[in-house]
Order: C-alpha cells, then sequence, then structure tokens
C-alpha cells in the first residue's frame, strides 16, 4: 500500500537532481548509445534537419542528441543546460570525439543567448514542465520563441499524460549496475509526483529524493505555445523507441508538438 500523500518537493528540484547519480538511475535512457541513434534519426525525419542549421538543444543535459546531430555532420549544434556535472561529461565527450558542439550553462527561463540566433530549438525527453508555476513553463516557451529566428522551428517533447494516467505503475524498481533504483509515484492533479529511493549494493542509502513534473495534454501544450507566441502548433503521439519492454517512467510514451516562429 502505498503512502497517500506525495513527498515536499522544493521548487529547484530541479537544480540539483541532474548529476551523475542521475546518470545512473536514468541509464537506460540516457546513456543507451542506439536508443539515442533512433531517437536523432525521428527528429532529422519529422524536422528535416538540415545540416548548415543552427540548433539548440535546450536541457539537453550532456548533449546526448547535439553530439549525435554533429556525429552526423551538423556542426553548428549548441546545448543549454543548468547541470554543471552533466555539461561538464559533454563537453568531456565531445573534446575526445573532437565533435563541435558548444556546451552553455543557463537557466531556460532566462537563456544567455541572443535573440534570433538559431533555426530550430529542441527540448526532448521530458525535460519541460519543471516550473514552479504554469507560467514558469510559458517563460521557456518564450525565450525559445525569442532565440529562434523568424521562421524558425521548435519541437518540445513531453511525456503523454494520458499514458500515465492508465498505465503508469505506482511503485517500480530496477537496477543500475551497483545501483538499485525504487521509485514510488502520486498522480496529482496536473503532476506526476516521484519519490526515488537509490541504494548501492556495497555503500547503502545513495539518494532519497521527491521531484514534479507537470503534466501536459495536448490542448494544454498548444494554449501554452500559442501564449508564447508560436504558430502552426501540432501536437502528436511519438513512437516508442525502446528496444525492450519497461517501466521507463514518464519517458515510456511521449508527445511531440512542432510550432513555429
Ligand atoms: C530529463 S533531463 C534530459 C536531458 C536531455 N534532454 C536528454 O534527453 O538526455 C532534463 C534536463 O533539463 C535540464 N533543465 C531542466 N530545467 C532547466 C532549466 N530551467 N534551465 C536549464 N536546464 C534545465 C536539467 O538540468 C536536465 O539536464
Amino acid at each position: 500500500m502505498s503512502d497517500p500523500t506525495p513527498p515536499k518537493v522544493p521548487p529547484d528540484w530541479w537544480q540539483s537532481l541532474f548529476d551523475e547519480v542521475y546518470l545512473q538511475t536514468d541509464a537506460r535512457t540516457v546513456q543507451d548509445g542506439d536508443l539515442t541513434r533512433r531517437e536523432v534519426d525521428g527528429l532529422i525525419q519529422a524536422l528535416k534537419l538540415e545540416p548548415h542549421e543552427t540548433i539548440l538543444d535546450l536541457c539537453g543535459g550532456h548533449g546526448r542528441h547535439a553530439l549525435e546531430l554533429a556525429r552526423r555532420g551538423y556542426r553548428r549544434v549548441t546545448v543549454l543546460d543548468f547541470s554543471f556535472p552533466l555539461l561538464t561529461l559533454g563537453k568531456a565527450q565531445a573534446r575526445e570525439s573532437r565533435l563541435p558542439v558548444a556546451f552553455i550553462r543557463g537557466d531556460a527561463a532566462c537563456a544567455p543567448l541572443a535573440g534570433d540566433s538559431f533555426q530550430v530549438v529542441m527540448i526532448l525527453a521530458n525535460s519541460f514542465g519543471y516550473g514552479a508555476a504554469p507560467e514558469d513553463d510559458v517563460a521557456i516557451l518564450r525565450e525559445c520563441h525569442r532565440v529562434l529566428h523568424p521562421g524558425g522551428r521548435l519541437f518540445l517533447e513531453v511525456a503523454d499524460p494520458d499514458y500515465i494516467r492508465r498505465q503508469l505503475s505506482a511503485q517500480s524498481w530496477h537496477e543500475a549496475g551497483d545501483l538499485v533504483v525504487c521509485r514510488q509515484r502520486w498522480l496529482m492533479e496536473e503532476y506526476l509526483f516521484c519519490r526515488e529511493l537509490v541504494l548501492s549494493r556495497s555503500g547503502g542509502l545513495v539518494r532519497d529524493r521527491g521531484y514534479k513534473v507537470r503534466l501536459y495534454a495536448a490542448a494544454r501544450l498548444g494554449d501554452s505555445l500559442k501564449k508564447a507566441g508560436f504558430t502552426q502548433i501540432e501536437v502528436a503521439g511519438q513512437p516508442d523507441l525502446y528496444a525492450r519492454e519497461g517501466d521507463y517512467g514518464a519517458l515510456n510514451r511521449r508527445l511531440g508538438a512542432t510550432a513555429w516562429k
């Protein structure tokens, strides 16, 4: 029987969750090169990406999509993220593989980037909906709009709330090397709350933390994009790209929105 109340989550939880432990707890997604390649295949096709285009991977973490694009000849890709450990890893991988990806640290709600400077902005893999209030999420979309060239396009991927309501288990656990990752989830009106307990076989408790993500159905996502100034908005379910069945949490099923400035 799960606890009826979700954990208290600080509004800035996202500023410290995405670290080396996250890279292990979410390795089945964020360290799976084959999955990333399939995701990038889909992006190139859906967005008709051209190698000469300026592309911003906003909230791009350690740049797994950006690095894969660069490997395929996309030479003008930038990652913006808040997480110092993820950016450090991404930079090291870019250096090692001699890939021309720029990594910038900043808050997506007030990005240290010039206006009208990208042809494409993408926010991938459940990196949206972390704002303390809905306006905080819209502020990020406004930044996407600001940094895009006129005529530029945005691709935004979120968890599919229908799937979460119908099928996501209240509890899950999986092993990741030495770690055992246990998750307890609560669906509360507009949020998915999660408590994540990470245990190391050799070292005991690694962390016990909560986080919450605002859920966006297609209509609500469309409204938020409109508020931020976007037009020609289309939202559609994304293909399931996992090679194996499993509980990948909010990433199990995704919605993708394309929108134009
Ligand atoms: C679930 S991870 C996904 C990362 C990446 N898109 C991927 O697919 O591997 C979410 C990322 O969003 C970043 N993030 C969330 N909110 C942010 C904000 N307001 N500004 C900058 N980065 C943010 C986090 O630091 C984290 O790296």
